[in-house]
């Protein structure tokens, strides 16, 4: 049975004393040994505090991107390497803003050179795939998310929970307040575990998808209760323990 996980996507939000602030609130809040892992995923430069704010719990470690090298002169940028030495067990990869916001327009081939650069330092890939609306109405959907898994995990010795992790999002979702219905979700996940069948085999049934877009308390349980949703991604709903420990709730509820 896989392990759900629910993570934290921070973004470029909250300062210090407020990452802080809200690590203290989800620890007073998450027991240790529930069915359910918990990741918090910092803006780089709170990595360290916050893995000591983290120390001796069972809430993991994340960073929202990593560059593939281990060192050199990319002004910038931060290595899967570095990452790692602050703590972190895991990575957002080819996140859709880092995939068609943000300048850098990250393509499939960087996005696979990085997530061999995580596995090489013993961080847990969490590979971003997901359809624009314009791909969702030109019926691109599943077409779209066999190319960037293939091309996202190309080369990857996939075997173990903590090879690799699936993030569906699918962009028209983020941050915009409409999620997934839990029908389009099991339909998006269940398409990547077949294709994950026919890539790496039966290691498949270990891999965690996550789903990510808009998920709040109210639709949490009905999101994660899909056979093939395996926790959630969350953006906006991470940012206060008032709303980011109702759906790890709602995760716990849904695995037991
Ligand atoms: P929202 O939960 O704010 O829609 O963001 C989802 C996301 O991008 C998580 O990586």
């Amino acid at each position: 049975m896989r392990r759900p996980i629910v993570a934290g996507n921070w973004k470029m939000n909250l300062d210090l004393a407020a990452g802080r602030d809200l690590i203290a609130s989800i620890r007073a809040e998450y027991a240790t040994a529930e069915p359910v892992e918990v990741v918090v995923c910092p803006p780089t430069p709170y990595l360290f505090p916050a893995a000591k704010a983290l120390d001796g719990c069972e809430i993991r470690l994340g960073a929202q991107d990593i560059y593939y090298t281990k060192s050199g002169a990319y002004t910038g940028e931060v290595s899967a390497e570095m990452i790692a030495e602050t703590g972190a067990d895991f990575v957002i990869l080819g996140h859709s803003e880092r995939r068609h916001t943000i300048g850098h327009l990250e393509d499939d081939r960087m996005i696979n050179l990085k997530a061999h650069a995580a596995r090489r330092a013993g961080l847990t890939p969490i590979l971003c795939v997901g359809e624009t609306l314009a791909e969702r109405d030109a019926e691109k959907t599943l077409e779209v998310l066999t190319f960037q898994l293939t091309a996202g995990i190309v080369g990857l010795d996939v075997s173990g929970a903590k090879d690799l992790v699936i993030a569906y999002e699918p962009v028209w979702a983020i941050g915009t307040g409409r999620n997934a219905t839990p029908a389009q979700a099991q339909e998006a996940h269940a398409h990547l575990r077949a294709e994950l069948r026919r890539l790496i085999g039966a290691a498949a049934d270990n891999v965690r998808i996550l789903y990510g877009g808009s998920v709040k308390p109210d639709n949490a349980g009905e999101l994660f209760a899909q056979a093939d949703v395996d926790g959630g991604l969350i953006g906006g709903a991470s940012l206060k323990a008032d709303t980011f420990v109702p759906i790890i709730r709602a995760a716990v509820a849904a695995a037991v």
